[in-house]
């Protein structure tokens, strides 16, 4: 026993039943001068000072105790191992020690990088936040051009239709002062032939026809630029940290769908198969982008001419919107990397490959999905699944 104790390449120390030292192996010895770099002489009794007390109370009751403790030698971590029984009457103990400074170090190194993970996790997180944001306005960007003319529309039209009106007026007072005049003479029956003749020349009868399409069409118009703008508000409304609202799906879908009309309205034709769709708890302006990014493929997988057709409906306490459209469809060997961040196909400028990434993204953190179907060449649809209510946890703040 004693020589294998002598050839182990770990410290043991057997003691007696006061816990004073009886033998010590040569490992032991080492250890002891690794321990007292200054004191060539150091006795392996000198390790017994590392046995923390509750490693003597534990060995005392449960007969053992296994534990790590870092040395007042810098860097040099023991793991100890004390076991105590009594035998023929007597209490004996060994304690045995291994140097584990290099584990020790690789554990710590490894909580450090574990720590640096982490919060290059938490920073991409907030990153990610960002670019969402920043997607979302770098698509608002792209958009701008389109809804300016949007914008540009109306506005040129109630502009000319004001010029119309402003001769309208012109004309309805001359024609008043006609009256006035006749009014004033002395036989104002006489001036009755007069009169008809100013009405002819001033054109009064298609006057009070056109009128008022005039006045409703700019009113139209105008509307119709309120309309615009309303939905860019709500469009880029941040809404960080606000909480989920029950919200209408299908006017986000409506007010998205303005904002890129310009983008389709050319080519695309579109047909709507509103169901049934209860409010849905969610951040709607996030979910504009969701319907934006899917618009906007749709609009683009249609080369020439097409149609997408928007439904929305609901069932087992979830809401659904599918935009489908005609277009080039996706083969089957693209439909799993169509979520990658960065996949696509379109050319430089054209697509950055963000959009079903940050949409899949958003509609997850809605506890949400999005379902596709494609057939190449017949085209493509996307289906966003929400539930009605979120889950209790939602409100938790994210790990
Ligand atoms: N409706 C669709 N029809 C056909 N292919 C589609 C459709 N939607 C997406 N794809 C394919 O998926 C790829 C990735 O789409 P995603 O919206 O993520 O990026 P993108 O449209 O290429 O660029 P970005 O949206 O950033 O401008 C597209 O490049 C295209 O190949
Ligand atoms: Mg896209």
């Amino acid at each position: 026993m004693l020589w294998a104790l002598a050839v182990a390449d770990t410290a043991a120390l057997l003691l007696d039943g006061d816990g004073a030292l009886t033998h010590a192996n040569t490992a032991a010895q080492v250890l002891a001068a690794r321990l007292h770099p200054d004191d060539p002489a150091a006795e392996p009794a000198a390790l017994l000072a590392c046995v923390p007390d509750r490693a003597w109370d534990a060995a005392g009751g449960d007969g053992r105790w296994i534990g790590e403790v870092a040395t007042a030698q810098p860097g040099l971590v023991l793991e100890i191992k004390f076991f105590s029984s009594v035998q023929d009457g007597a209490r004996r103990g060994l304690v045995v020690m291994s140097d584990v400074s290099a584990r020790a170090a690789r554990e710590r190194e490894l909580q450090r990088r574990h720590d640096e993970l982490q919060q290059t996790y938490s920073r991409l997180a907030g990153a990610q936040e960002q670019l969402l944001q920043s997607e979302k306005m770098a698509s608002i960007g792209q958009l701008a051009a389109g809804v300016a003319h949007e914008i540009n529309n109306p506005i040129g039209y109630v502009h000319s239709n004001l010029g119309t009106l402003q001769e309208y007026v012109g004309a309805l007072f001359a024609l008043l002062e006609g009256y006035s005049a006749a009014l004033q003479s002395d036989d104002p029956a006489a001036q009755r032939a007069a009169l008809q003749n100013t009405r002819d020349r001033l054109d009064i009868d298609f006057i009070a026809r056109d009128l008022p399409q005039l006045l409703a069409e700019s009113r139209e118009g105008i509307e119709r630029v309120i309309k615009i703008v309303q939905d860019l508000k709500d469009f880029s409304h941040v809404g960080r940290g606000e909480p989920m609202r029950p919200s209408d799906l299908c006017k986000g879908l409506e007010s998205t769908l303005n904002i890129v009309w310009n983008d389709l309205k050319y080519k695309v034709r579109v047909e709507k198969h509103y169901g049934e769709l209860p409010l849905v708890e969610c951040h709607l302006s996030e979910i504009n982008q969701v319907f934006m990014n899917l618009l906007i493929n749709a609009g683009q997988a249609i080369a020439e001419r097409g149609s997408i057709v928007l439904a929305t409906g609901s069932e087992d306490g979830e809401a659904w919107i599918s935009i489908a459209d005609t277009g080039c469809g996706i083969p089957d060997e693209a439909l799993q990397r169509i979520f990658d961040p960065f996949y696509t196909t379109k050319p430089i400028g054209r697509g950055t490959g963000l959009g079903l990434a940050i949409a899949y993204r958003i509609v997850a953190k809605h506890h949400g999905r999005i379902e596709v179907a494609s057939q190449p060449g017949a085209g493509s649809t996307f289906r966003v699944v929400l539930p009605l209510v979120q889950p209790p946890q939602a409100e938790a703040p994210a790990a």
